[in-house]
């Protein structure tokens, strides 16, 4: 019998994922849900040629510089890749493998939810009930906007942009998009494509954000940005923390000019910016858009199947970044 490749997986994983991984590799495996050191992800990875890792996961060009010549994939657990310094895996002639398309619909839903809660006051209205300072029904409690006939700004068009541009029409909201291209008519659906952010932000009611991290993306919602959305917009964030710049949002959160937010992402995530906390006009989620049973094992299995590619048939992965 031949003898199985060595997979380091960095974390706990869902069981029918666990399961294949274990089937097909050697596994060496951490048991614990938080990203690992760089240290400890080195010396794990010792004489493994694949690494199943997970955002948060510490693979800058420093750590990636240290692996051993043994490794020969990095799959992450995830769509995102900020965590990977690419450019340097590349260098090493290491590949990096994705989970694209398989999270669409699931992350579009904690947008949906976040847009719901923002314009409804959910967070709020639990808050009241559970901290026993409910008095009863009023007319003028707790009074959140309707979505209906409101413009939804889509910055980032891809799959997950475009899923949840497919639930907001049934809600009768109007789609605006901004991306780095139009996009052809069918995808488009009915939705304007506006070229630049001035006109995306000034014709757009709730903002959501499905851009990726990185230097590029640092802060694009700034407090310039910010100014030209309309008085008493809701903004969004399910794509990455650090496209937000957080002192501005939580001023304009102080001054009404943004009436609500949802958050599910953070930069510097587990931490969070402290003027979100005490912002009673923010809903925050930990991280949870791709977080169903059905996503997180298609996740895996993707990650598998980029892992199998190449340690088990010598081939490209399918879902290879460049
Ligand atoms: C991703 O895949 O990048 C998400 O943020 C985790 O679901």
């Amino acid at each position: 019998m031949t003898e199985r490749p060595t997979l380091l997986i960095t974390r706990r994983l869902p069981p029918a994922v666990e399961a294949r991984a274990r089937r097909d590799y050697a596994v060496r495996q951490r048991a614990e849900d938080d990203p690992l050191s760089a240290d400890a992800l080195v010396a794990m990875a010792e004489g493994a040629q694949g690494i199943l890792c997970a955002p948060g996961d510490p693979l800058g060009a420093d750590t990636i510089a240290r692996l051993p010549g043994s490794v020969r994939i990095l799959a992450t657990f995830s769509v995102g890749t900020d965590h990977i310094a690419i450019p340097a895996a590349r260098a090493r002639g290491i590949l990096v493998a994705n989970t694209p398309e398989v999270l669409s619909v699931a992350t579009a839903e904690i947008a949906m939810l976040l847009i719901l809660m923002a314009a409804r006051r959910a967070s709020e209205g639990e808050r009241l009930l559970r901290e026993g300072r409910w008095t009863g029904w009023a007319p003028t409690q707790l009074m959140g906007v309707t979505l209906a006939g409101k413009r939804l700004g889509i910055l980032g068009m891809g799959r997950i942009g475009r899923e949840l541009a497919r639930m907001a029409r049934g809600f009768g909201m109007e789609i605006h998009y901004r991306n780095r291209a139009r996009l052809p008519p069918d995808q488009e659906a009915g939705a304007a494509f506006h070229a630049t952010d001035e006109a995306f932000l000034s014709a757009t009611d709730v903002l959501s954000m499905h851009i990726p991290g990185g230097e590029a993306t640092r802060k694009w919602l700034n407090a310039e940005r910010i100014a030209l959305l309309p008085k008493g917009a809701i903004v969004v964030n399910t794509g990455r923390g650090s496209t937000v710049d957080d002192a501005a949002l939580v001023a304009a959160l102080q001054s009404g000019h943004i009436r609500a937010a949802g958050l599910d992402v953070y930069d510097g995530e587990p931490n969070l910016f402290p003027g979100y906390l005490s912002a009673p006009n923010v809903t925050l989620l930990p991280h949870l858009g791709s977080a169903t049973i059905e996503t997180r094992d298609a996740m895996g299995f993707r990650a598998l199947d980029n892992l199998d590619a190449v340690l088990q048939h010598g081939a490209p992965p399918p879902f290879e970044l460049r």
